[in-house]
């Protein structure tokens, strides 16, 4: 057994040298000394000998073995690095070389809109509403009846606003104006308050209109506050958004909630005459409403009418984006159409 032994390992060594790559080397090893290899199956038959034959051939086998591996190690560790080292050489990068494009995202022309008419307004001396004061998904409470809106108003009508069907009375809000209410709950005035947002109507969708858009509430209370202040922030507003040579103009209007009420036109500047589909050949397009706060929202949030007088707005972003920029189809702002996104 011994000689059977010494066989195994002078072909093992033999196939050793043999061996050009780390793929021959595992082989050898796979041959030789794994579970089911050569070496073992001779250990097998250990069990037929005498003892004495057991201790001396066991040992030479263990030596055998234990040399097979070392001499294994070594030749695999030396082409370890022969092959690492060839690699190494041969995958040089080249750093010269220009890099991959990788597209960034950016931010949303809606959402660029929001910022900077949110900036302009921090100017003016007014901060954001949290979010609490603002949310999306409303009660009839906040978005119609604490506007003084009668309870058979149309707009209530299932045709214009989207009620959910988690409870009784809860909706998408159909305008930011609920904002006004939850902050004269829990503020005292002076406030000077924006709060923008998404706010929902069931719409037919075509150019001009979609069944979502965003719209930026305002609030502003205070003693002495009068349709002068009023006018002279809208101006300004106006005056550093669209810069001091765009025609302006203002409407009176109703809205339930304010009284009284105004809306502000800007001159159309995708107009080409007559057939204009933004503007419907009008020559002008309705941005915002606005107007004093009406008695009996004030009273009706606690707020004394005698002391404290305020001015409300609502305007819309799709619009006033569409106005800066020349934009005819509101639904190029939802449809992720990034030869539209990447403009901006
Ligand atoms: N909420 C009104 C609308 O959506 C706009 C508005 C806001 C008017 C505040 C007056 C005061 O049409």
């Amino acid at each position: 057994m011994k000689e059977q032994l010494q066989k195994i390992y002078d072909a093992a060594k033999a196939d050793l040298q043999k061996a050009n790559s780390i793929s021959d080397i595992e082989d050898v090893k796979l041959k030789y000394l794994s579970r089911k290899g050569e070496l073992n199956s001779i250990k097998k038959n250990l069990k037929d000998l005498s003892d004495e034959d057991k201790r001396i051939v066991g040992a030479f086998a263990n030596e055998v073995a234990n040399n097979l591996e070392t001499e294994v190690k070594a030749k695999y560790d030396e082409f370890y690095k022969k092959e690492l080292d060839e690699k190494l050489k041969k995958e040089k990068i080249d750093v010269t070389l220009s890099g991959k494009y990788v597209q960034m995202g950016h931010v949303h022309p809606i959402t660029q809109t929001i910022n900077e008419i949110t900036d302009i307004f921090h100017t003016l001396g007014f901060s954001v509403a949290p979010d609490k004061h603002s949310p999306e998904v409303e009660t009839e409470y906040f978005n119609f009846d604490m506007l003084n809106f009668p309870q058979d108003h149309p707009a209530k009508d299932m045709q214009d606003t989207f009620y959910t069907t988690v409870a009784p009375h809860v909706l998408l809000r159909s305008q930011t104006s609920g904002a006004q209410v939850r902050t004269m709950a829990d503020t005292k005035p002076p406030i000077r308050i924006i709060a923008p947002g998404r706010v929902y109507r069931n719409e037919n969708i075509n150019s001009r209109k979609n069944n979502f858009f965003h719209q930026i509430e305002g609030l502003y209370i205070d003693k002495n506050v009068t349709m002068a202040d009023l006018k002279g922030v809208m101006n300004e507003f106006l005056r550093l958004y669209f810069g001091a040579s765009r025609p302006t103009r203002f409407r009176s209007s109703f809205f339930p909630f304010t009284e009284p009420s105004v809306e502000i036109d800007v001159e159309c500047i995708m107009c080409k005459g007559k057939g204009c589909r933004t503007c419907s050949g009008t020559g002008w397009l309705e941005i915002l409403g606005a107007g004093m706060v009406d008695v009996n929202v004030l009273k009706d949030s606690n707020i004394d009418p005698e002391v404290y007088t305020g001015f409300a707005f609502g305007m819309g972003v799709e619009r006033l984006a569409m106005l800066k920029y020349a934009i005819d189809d509101i639904r190029l702002f939802f449809s992720n159409d990034e030869r539209f996104l990447n403009q901006f």
